[in-house]
């Protein structure tokens, strides 16, 4: 089975919602976004089939034993069957939490998401990977199980809060570095967020159809993620301002200051280009990123980490780094990487 990505109106989404070959709709949405637009986009009032409706807390709070056991036994109570399809609605955190139910739900049903964040459009809904938190850590109980439809519909993003937009801008420039295409339509003057975020979601879409478990080219999604993740855990930072930061880190580390133009630029685009490094009048943290990079799930063996570098725009190159190594050019490059700055 293959995703479709549709960029649609309300309207659309509706009808092609009607349109799913089912008698039974279940619809999870997050409690705030279903608030906002029950009466815009009225998923629970499509005419002919049995709805079953469950609103969730909202973003990361469903992620949760408990609300993956309520969920699943209320759907349950409410009668589903193997061809019911369920339809997620709201950001990443929700069509993880949603595509793992419909995953495990009667040994897996069919779903589609409904993605409301810029990070969720372009990102999470993308691919199939679905999952819950333990209390040990993020994302470490989940599923591969990939949506039937995504469709997207830029106008969620006029009630996003500007920090939610600006989390999946990190993102945005991970892509333009991986995608020519992608590279050029941002750094045009006025470029159309719309036509940016379905080739983003495309582009992304392609990728993991063509590696589906993540062990060849998919890969190349991690440029910015593995310092980036230590950054976000050390300064608490929203993930896609730290993929932004991981990326930047890399270019000065492994790149001597390659690309620092293209960042910059894309940057600036986006008009996120004025703020601060988020070690600013901070010491630069080497124990603590190695600390961190140390347990990284991405290690390919216990001593050794494969970084994504950019070879140039559209095109990039790993690099294997023993730990040893990396702390040594960390703690050389130290002065310079305090006083980094765009
Ligand atoms: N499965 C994957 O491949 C993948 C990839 C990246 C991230 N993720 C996951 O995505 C999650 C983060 O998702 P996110 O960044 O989309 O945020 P989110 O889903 O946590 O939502 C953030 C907040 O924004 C609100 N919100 C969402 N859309 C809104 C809208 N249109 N208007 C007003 N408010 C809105 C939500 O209610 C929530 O309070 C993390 O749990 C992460 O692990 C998964
Ligand atoms: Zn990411």
């Amino acid at each position: 089975m293959t995703t479709k990505i549709h960029k649609s109106t309300l309207k659309e989404i509706l009808a092609q919602v009607e349109a799913i070959d089912t008698d039974t709709l279940i619809i999870i949405a997050d409690q705030r976004l279903w608030e906002l637009y029950r009466n815009e986009l009225p998923l629970d009032k499509i005419a002919g089939k049995k709805i079953i409706l469950r609103t969730t807390p909202s973003g990361e709070g469903v992620k949760n034993f408990d609300e993956f056991a309520s969920c699943s036994e209320y759907l349950l109570d409410k009668g589903v069957h193997r061809k019911a399809h369920l339809i997620a609605f709201g950001g990443g955190s929700l069509s993880d939490f949603a595509g793992f139910v419909a995953s495990t739900l009667l040994r897996g049903i069919p779903w589609s998401v409904i993605p409301t964040t810029l990070l969720s459009m372009i990102d999470a809904s993308i691919g199939g990977k679905t999952a819950i938190n333990s209390k040990v850590g993020k994302n470490l109980i989940g599923a591969f199980h990939k949506p039937e439809n995504i469709w997207l519909n830029v106008d969620f993003l006029n009630t996003l809060p500007e920090e939610e937009l600006v989390n999946g801008y990190g993102e945005v420039i991970k892509y333009a570095f991986l995608n020519k295409d992608i590279s050029s339509h941002l750094k045009v003057k006025k470029f159309d967020l719309n036509e940016l975020i379905f080739k983003c979601a495309e582009y992304k879409l392609d990728l993991t159809e063509k590696d589906f478990k993540e062990s060849g080219i998919r890969k190349c999604l991690n440029l910015g993620h593995t310092l980036g993740h230590a950054i976000e855990k050390i300064y608490s930072l929203p993930h896609g301002e730290a993929v932004f930061w991981g990326i930047a880190l890399v270019l000065e580390i492994f790149q001597n200051g390659d690309f620092k133009s293209e960042l910059k630029e894309y940057a600036k685009q986006l008009g996120i280009h004025e703020r601060p490094v988020p070690w600013y009048k901070k010491t630069f943290p080497i124990d603590k990123i190695m600390n961190f990079i140390s347990k990284d799930k991405k290690m390919l063996t216990k001593s050794s980490l494969e970084f994504v570098l950019v070879e140039k725009v559209g095109k990039i190159k790993y690099q294997s780094i023993p730990l040893d190594e990396l702390e040594i050019k960390l703690e050389s490059m130290k002065e310079k990487l305090s006083d980094y700055s765009f």
